[in-house]
């Protein structure tokens, strides 16, 4: 029925929308952990970490935005990526973006390695590095774009190029873009990941992870781990979480508009160093990402010149909130060094330039006027 729709009325309707037995309008909250088993009657559910109704509706979505065979909710982004790393085994190797979320680093550094994985941490918008890095052993390209915080772009097509020519399964973290914007699959990626606390949900009241498969045999690997491992999301977060997903397209539309302000504005500020944004003209990725994206995103980077300034800042801004976490409908400010990226090992920082200086504003749907007085008011 949904075919050929745009993405909009998808976001409405590809989730239950009309429950078969009330009509309502919202998927219902299925707070069950059991199902009764008709042995004459085996229904679709058993055990709701197996399968819950609300979740199957929130999977279902998610499944058809991206464009996969299934999708898959988890309790968190961290617990969706670690059940992915556990379709490997020990002695693989992994070819992973260098500038990712520190969280991700973490789980491949202090985690996965203890358990046997091989992983090279790259700069993944060089697609020649990417390739070098590749051994006999290597069996995916983790990818995370833009990257986090420093928004570099990676190519996806070429990425995936090299991925068929050695055989190898392509994950991407699409958290930054979601697939209103960007829809890694149609790309030819087999994996997309999400922290769907971020924009996907957009509210900053829920923790969750979901995950896309293109094809059914990996969907059928995942679904086991799901199962097996037991991080799934419950059914009140699933209902939150679709009930976020409704308005994506608008608030992503907005708040991307506003990103684009806020970045051209700090650059004219002679206490910023630098702004990193993929959607300003002097960005090196902007090219690329227009290409296989239909938006920049609402997130902007930006060091400044002194620490001082930078302790104002962290102080006196009253709208954004101070605060790990992005994608929301409010404005939120990030120190990557002592939030996000403190689990980054501090060398790693350095080579990457995730320096004291930089700060990460995820823009929300605030009038920028007043965000840009706050900044003000704040520095002086
Ligand atoms: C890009 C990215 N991926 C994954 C995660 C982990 O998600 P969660 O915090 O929902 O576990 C985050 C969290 O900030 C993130 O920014």
């Amino acid at each position: 029925m949904l075919k050929g729709k745009g993405f909009n009325t998808r976001l409405l309707h590809a989730a239950a929308d009309r429950d078969p037995f009330t009509g309502a309008v919202s998927t219902p909250i299925y707070q069950v952990s059991t199902f009764h088993q008709d042995p004459d009657k085996p229904g679709d559910f058993d055990y709701s970490r197996s399968g819950n109704p609300t979740r199957k509706a929130l999977e279902d979505l998610i499944a058809q935005l991206e464009g996969g065979d299934r999708g898959f909710a988890f309790a968190s982004g961290m617990a969706a990526t670690s059940s992915v790393l556990m379709l490997f085994k020990p002695g693989d190797h992994l070819v992973v973006s260098e500038d990712l979320y520190g969280g991700t680093f973490r789980a491949l550094t202090t985690v996965f390695d203890r358990w046997g994985l091989e992983i090279s941490f790259v700069d993944s918008s060089d697609p020649e590095a990417v390739e070098k890095a590749i051994n006999p052993s290597t069996k995916a390209l983790f990818i995370e774009t833009p990257s986090n915080p420093l928004l570099k772009i990676s190519d996806l097509r070429e990425l995936v190029k090299i991925a068929k020519r050695h055989n190898l399964i392509t994950i991407v973290d699409n958290t930054f873009l979601t697939p209103y914007l960007c829809r890694p699959l149609e790309l030819g990626v087999d994996i997309v990941i999400h922290s769907a606390t971020k924009f996907l949900n957009g509210h900053s009241d829920v923790l969750a992870g979901l995950v896309v498969a293109k094809d059914p045999e990996l969907a059928e690997k995942i679904g086991f781990l799901q199962n097996a491992l037991g991080g799934v999301l419950g059914p009140q977060d699933s209902w939150l979480l679709i009930r976020g997903l409704k308005t994506l397209g608008i608030r992503l539309d907005r708040q991307s508009t506003n990103a684009l302000t806020m970045a051209n504005w700090l650059q004219t500020q002679s206490w910023v160093e630098k702004v990193y944004y993929p959607g300003l003209e002097t960005h090196p990725g902007r090219k690329v990402l227009s290409e296989i994206a239909t938006g920049y995103g609402a997130v902007v980077s930006f060091k400044v010149k002194e620490t001082e300034i930078l302790d104002k800042i962290l102080r006196n801004l009253t709208l954004p909130a101070v605060a790990v976490s992005l994608g929301a409908v409010e404005s939120i400010l990030t120190h990557p060094i002592t939030m996000s990226h403190a689990a980054m090992a501090p060398a790693q920082r350095d080579k990457l330039g995730i320096s004291y200086n930089l700060l990460r504003l995820s823009v929300g749907l605030e009038e920028t006027n007043d965000l840009i007085e706050d900044f003000l008011k704040a520095i002086n």
